[in-house]
């Protein structure tokens, strides 16, 4: 992993075990990685209740998508799936749900528990392509110490 997001990781880590409320450390996580890295221009957290998604803490631009089926767009995709999911170009994607006509690119990080999908970690970007391999491992190890908290 880069030097970038190496050093980001540990500011992560950080932030997740100090002495804050879960929700608040969710909330304030979503800031961190909203302001450090330039392309992730939305940051948010979906939690699964039943056989829906749930919008959790997020930073960036208000939703419509506050509930969304298992199985639905992209975060219902990749809960399905139980796999990261990163959409280098939504418009060629038929299973999507717009957030905002300026979303050009999404990543989604699956969180695990026991083995189960109990949510996901959903970042846009507002620019094509904006999520390769290193933000895969970096966000796949962010949402792996996000998962103790739950
Ligand atoms: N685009 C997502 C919906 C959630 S918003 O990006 C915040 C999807 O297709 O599931």
């Amino acid at each position: 992993m880069d030097e970038t997001y190496g050093k980001l990781l540990e500011k992560v880590k950080n932030l997740l075990g100090s002495g804050r409320e879960t929700e608040e450390k969710f909330q304030r996580l979503c800031i961190l990685l909203r302001s450090s890295v330039p392309q992730y221009d939305w940051v948010g957290f979906y939690m699964v209740e039943g056989d829906e998604l749930v919008l959790g803490p997020y930073s960036g631009a208000p939703t419509e998508h506050t509930r969304i089926p298992i199985g639905k767009g992209i975060c219902g995709q990749a809960a399905q799936s139980e796999d990261t999911f990163i959409v280098p170009d939504v418009s060629g994607q038929d299973n999507y749900l717009a957030c905002s006509i300026d979303v050009k690119s999404e990543v989604v990080v699956p969180l695990f528990k026991n083995g189960a999908v109990v949510g996901e970690l959903d970042i846009d970007s507002h620019s094509l392509d904006a999520f390769g391999d290193e933000d895969r491992e970096f966000l796949e190890r962010v949402c792996g110490y996000v998962a103790e908290l739950l």
